[in-house]
């Protein structure tokens, strides 16, 4: 146990780079967002200022707008595809123009309640509190503008699910002609057969040329899009967050935004239940295209059990994970393996991801399903055991894919052995 920690520390370190931690050399290069809130959750096990630094170097790049994005791109590489050209969202700093994953409140109220510098933490945390209200706000503003309650991702890497099978239907709608002729690079880093295909990666570049087109202005984003998807797991982080981030105001006496976000976790939890399908035992997509759920058994579905949902809807997600769990030899993966589009090594299309497993396991022991909490928990570790520290695992066979010296695979690592 304390060699493997040791191993987990030292990709930590490797992939420091001073005030920001990068995801894995070579794919990766500059600062991700939630791999940054996530990674922070690891750093603190033995260095609870740099995990509070990693957060604030994040939100130091938060736009204007409260839009925190998906990427920073803090020193100049080539190495990477599309670049702060192709982007082009004229900051200070260059940075993308889209968001991901909201764990940011979940990292910080874990951090602060953990935390053994208690002056530290809460200084931290009264300067990151008014900035992470900001960002929710902006989800709801600006991803959710008829106030139904819950927000669209309007592209699949905001989701942080990048080739996951519930965007393909959506998909369909996004051409792919007109788009500047451009060379992945990611493809010479780690196995084609690990990544998204040509045709996904043809749309990912034409909606970042449309949202360009409309110079990156959040008020006309979310109409424009022909991909609006209510995503269960995104929601359900941003509700959890939420969440964490009133209770954590409320310690803090600011009282004005613990309302703010408990209201919105309260109307968001309600909305959510209408993506409850019984058949598949956990949550789906719903297009808000056509006003249709998405018909895609996948973990973004098991994800609300980080969330407050109803302890029935809980026990049925662990169900679920138990049925799948008979036909694959590592949980949780990213898609029911009885799915015919289910490819055990293709990304977020089959293989298993310690940072899914980490928030899952999270909020089914939190529910009282701590055995199938601890199954997911000796499940992640047994694939570093075998494989090392990689970016996902192939369910059947172990197999470590993607990048490897993953940082926020080592970063759950610790969280697991804690
Ligand atoms: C990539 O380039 O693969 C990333 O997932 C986008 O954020």
């Amino acid at each position: 146990k304390a060699a493997l920690r040791n191993l987990a520390i030292d990709v930590l370190k490797e992939n420091d780079q001073g005030d920001y931690t990068i995801p894995t050399k070579g794919l990766y290069p500059f600062q991700w967002n939630w791999d940054s809130c996530l990674t922070a959750l690891g750093q603190a096990h033995f260095d609870e200022a740099r995990a509070w630094q990693e957060i604030e170097t994040l939100f130091a790049h938060q736009w204007p707008d409260g839009m925190v994005p998906h990427i920073v791109f803090h020193v100049y590489s080539d190495g990477y595809f599309p670049g702060p050209d192709v982007w082009d969202t004229k900051r200070p700093t260059a940075t993308s123009g889209i968001t991901q994953p909201a764990v940011a409140g979940f990292a910080v109220k874990r951090l602060f309640e953990r935390a053994k510098d208690r002056a530290l933490a809460e200084e931290k945390a009264r300067l990151l509190l008014p900035k992470i209200d900001k960002w929710h706000d902006w989800f709801y503003r600006n991803r959710d503008p008829r106030g139904e309650g819950l927000v669209a991702i309007l592209h699949p890497w905001e989701a942080g699910r990048d080739n996951s099978v519930d965007w393909d239907e959506a998909f369909e709608r996004v051409p792919t002609d007109g788009i500047t002729p451009y060379t992945r690079r990611d493809t010479q880093h780690a196995d084609p057969a690990h990544r998204p295909t040509k045709a996904q990666y043809d749309r990912y570049l034409w909606l970042v040329e449309k949202f360009r087109s409309l110079g990156w202005d959040n008020t006309r984003l979310h109409d424009a899009s022909p991909l609006q998807v209510i995503d269960p797991g995104f929601n359900a982080i941003l509700l959890r967050a939420c969440a964490d981030l009133a209770a954590l105001a409320e310690t803090l006496g600011e009282t004005a935004i613990a309302a703010a976000n408990r209201a919105r976790a309260e109307k968001g939890i309600a909305a959510l239940d209408a993506l409850w399908s019984d058949s598949h035992g956990l949550y789906l997509c719903k297009d808000r295209t056509t006003g249709r759920l998405i018909d895609s058994a996948s973990l973004g579905g098991m994800l609300p059990a980080l969330a407050d949902i109803p302890a029935s809807r809980a026990a049925a997600i662990a169900r679920t994970i138990e049925r799948w769990s008979a036909k694959v030899k590592f949980i949780v993966p990213s898609q029911d393996p009885d799915d015919p589009r289910f490819e055990a090594k293709r990304y977020w299309r089959g293989p298993v991801w310690l940072v899914t497993n980490y928030m899952i396991a999270d909020g089914l022991a939190a529910n009282g399903e701590s055995a199938v909490a601890e199954q997911i928990r000796g499940s992640s570790l047994d694939l570093i055991t075998q494989s090392g520290f990689a970016e996902y695992y192939d369910p059947i066979t172990a197999e470590p894919c993607g990048g490897g010296r993953f940082t926020w695979t080592a970063a759950m690592v610790l969280e697991f052995l804690a």
